[in-house]
């Protein structure tokens, strides 16, 4: 998944533009884009929206943004969505990977009910929106199946720290919020799914999202949520990887095939160990992903 489109679960108009779009996967969110008077409704159009969507046959993956299991409103957004089977679940405000295994367990029962495979919704934390979640992040690796990829939040963790700006005036993250980008994704690595990126809340500022989307592929993302459509080909453009960069991966894989013993091979006066080997595999899944986008 290279994007990942919000849409506000209580929004018909928004569903439909979204319906139109190329986004890889859409989020229909029942958590902060909605008022707590509006949630009950929320759940009802979030359950019509999925209904719609599976109607419609789209080779894109959808998603629900769920309440936190703290707040007393999980339980019933899933009674609601798991009806019209979801691809998968954001988990906002994950601690820890225990969070993800009681998820899970919640949506075992749901799959159950509702007659879906056992384990075929997936599940996306998001995994740096409190303080205490920083010390989680070790625990997601073995924690569950189900776990897909981890995404991260920079706005919920300034509320938890208190502080004044997440963002310095350059536009670059301030320290605290740049450790937990990096943090989660040393952390997706370990537990062995893709890493997303957060949003750019700046809509209409273009080229710094394509910066930020450029350095987050740099660092080894695989995909950036979106708040806005127009931010959508953006994301894609810059998170589908350069036919230079899979046909270099292929090159590195074809040579050591083609030399099983060796440790090293050199290719156009450039050395390739075992770390360009493992990187150009990575490559050259991840192209495969893309190809088969759709389904969860
Ligand atoms: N998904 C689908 N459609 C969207 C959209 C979204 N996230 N954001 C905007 N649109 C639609 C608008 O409805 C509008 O459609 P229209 O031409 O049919 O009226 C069109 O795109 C242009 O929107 P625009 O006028 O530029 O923006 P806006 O002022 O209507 O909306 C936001 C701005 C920020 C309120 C809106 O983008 C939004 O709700 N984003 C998601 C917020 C969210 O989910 N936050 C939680 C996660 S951080
Ligand atoms: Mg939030």
């Amino acid at each position: 998944m290279r994007s990942l489109l919000f849409v506000p679960a209580d929004s018909p108009r928004k569903f439909a533009k979204a319906m139109q779009g190329e986004a890889d996967a859409l989020i229909l969110d029942l958590e902060d884009s909605i008022a707590a008077a509006h949630k009950p409704a929320a759940r009802e159009s979030a359950t019509d929206f999925l209904r719609e969507w599976r109607s419609a046959p789209r080779a894109a993956t959808i998603l629900v943004r769920i309440n936190a299991l703290d707040t007393g409103l999980a339980d019933a957004d899933l009674d609601a969505v798991m009806r019209a089977r979801p691809d998968g679940i954001m988990l906002p405000k994950a601690e820890s990977g225990a969070d993800v295994q009681q998820l899970g367990a919640k949506l075992a029962v749901r799959e159950a009910e509702n007659d879906l495979p056992d384990g075929s919704t997936f599940i996306l934390p998001i995994v740096t929106e409190t303080a205490r979640a920083m010390f989680g992040l070790g625990s997601y690796a073995g924690a569950s199946r189900r776990t897909r990829a981890l995404t991260w939040g920079a706005e919920d963790l300034s509320a938890s720290l208190g502080s004044e700006v997440n963002r310095l005036p350059d536009g670059g993250y301030a320290p605290p919020f740049a450790l937990a980008r990096n943090m989660m994704l040393f952390a997706a690595a370990a537990t062995g799914v893709d890493a997303i990126d957060t949003i750019f809340g700046n809509f209409r500022d273009s080229a710094a999202l394509r910066a930020e989307c450029e350095a987050a592929r740099r660092d080894g993302f695989a995909g950036k949520m979106a708040i806005h459509p127009d931010q959508v080909a953006i994301i894609n453009e810059t998170f589908t990887p350069a036919q230079k960069a899979i046909d270099e991966a292929r090159a590195v894989i074809a040579a050591f095939a083609a030399n099983p013993d060796a440790g090293v091979v050199s290719i156009d006066g450039a050395m390739y160990d075992r770390p360009h080997l493992l990187r150009a595999e990575r490559v050259v899944r991840r192209d495969y992903h893309l190809g088969g986008i759709g389904g969860g």
